[in-house]
């Protein structure tokens, strides 16, 4: 797919004026399966740094619109300097994405984008506690404003329900004895008055994977991501804002899905395959009931679109990218 450079110069002139906050992972294909039409009205479910929204922003005109969604105020301040001045109109959403059928009425989008999971920025500031380098206690909210925190979650969780946000969002092994120990490994921490910080959990993660002392700092990093996904319900919130854009989509617009592991990017599979079928009855009918003609999906691209080795060797985070492409029907 080609590069296209006008956009990419003009997001490089523009980050140097306002700072670094995130590398958007594959712009050109992103913009390129959205189809963008100049009038058009499209929405960045997942704003960021506005690399994606920027760009987008770029290719609209002074007729066109573009609806930015983010539950992270740090994103929407970053972002609404970086979209200051450009020519559509910006309409800024600071919300969950899951509301998007609140925010936006139906059948008025050209095309939705969302670029899951968290931004550089995010992992970044060590202060957020959404990474173990740092050793700040456990956070791992993108909302501070809502919900609990990673700790007060840990310290009110069972070990059943741990292993099974463990399994559910990072399919991790061991997931009971390592449910367990954090939950043991908790009630001490507390008992002595003081936050869970990264170096408990590594710590226990160690005593539970003695055998793969190499692997220690990739095993936590999926035990802080299904912890994550727990604290923020992400696959709750991808799952009720994919089914609502279908109905905010026009017929001929574009659902352009980027994820960045497999729990996640099964999550949107699946809730896509709700739509590309003609038939809903259940799979026990012997015969169809629901007469058909329910399909409202299809995909415009028959895998998933994947970044190339070139944009892996200069941003390590596309490595795992998968960009699923849909098309309202
Ligand atoms: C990978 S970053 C997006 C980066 C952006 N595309 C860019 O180029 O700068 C994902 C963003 O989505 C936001 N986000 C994740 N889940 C969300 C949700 N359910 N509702 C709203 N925002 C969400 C995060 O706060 C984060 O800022």
């Amino acid at each position: 797919m080609a590069q296209d450079s006008l956009g990419q110069n003009q997001l490089h002139t523009n980050e140097q004026n306002i700072g670094f906050y995130h590398n958007p992972v594959m712009l050109a294909e992103c913009l390129e399966a959205l189809n963008i039409k100049t009038d058009g009205t499209y929405s960045d479910c997942t704003l960021g740094g506005a690399g994606h929204s920027y760009a987008i922003a770029l290719r609209l005109d002074e007729n066109g619109t573009l609806h930015a969604f983010d539950r992270d105020e740090d994103a929407i301040a970053f972002a609404k300097r970086r979209l200051a001045g450009v020519k559509p109109k910006v309409i800024i959403h600071p919300v969950r994405f899951g509301e998007l059928k609140n925010e936006i009425e139906a059948g008025t989008l050209d095309g939705i984008l969302y670029d899951l999971g968290i931004s550089s920025h995010q992992v970044d500031e060590s202060a957020r506690g959404f990474t173990f380098v740092g050793n700040n206690p456990l956070d791992l909210r993108m909302d501070r404003r809502e919900g609990v925190s990673a700790q007060e979650w840990l310290r009110t969780v069972s070990a059943d329900d741990l292993a099974a946000a463990l399994r559910k969002n990072a399919d991790m092994d061991r997931a009971f004895k390592l449910s367990t120990r954090i939950v043991e490994m908790v009630a001490a921490v507390s008992a002595e008055g003081r936050s869970v910080l990264p170096s408990d959990m590594k710590a226990v993660v160690e005593s539970v994977f003695p055998d793969k002392k190499r692997e220690v700092n990739g095993l936590l990093a999926r035990v802080f991501q299904a912890i994550r996904m727990e604290v923020n319900g992400e696959l709750k919130e991808i799952e009720d804002s994919l089914r609502a854009a279908v109905d905010c989509l026009k017929v001929g617009g574009r659902l352009v899905v980027m994820s960045y592991h497999s729990v996640e990017d099964r999550c949107v599979k699946e809730t896509a395959a709700e739509f590309e079928r003609d038939c809903i009855c259940p799979e026990h009918m012997p015969v169809c009931t629901c007469g058909g003609n329910h399909r409202r999906l299809k995909k415009v691209n028959r895998k998933p679109i994947l970044p190339t080795d070139e944009e892996i060797a200069k941003n390590s985070r596309a490595r795992s990218a998968k960009l699923r492409v849909y098309e309202r029907v």
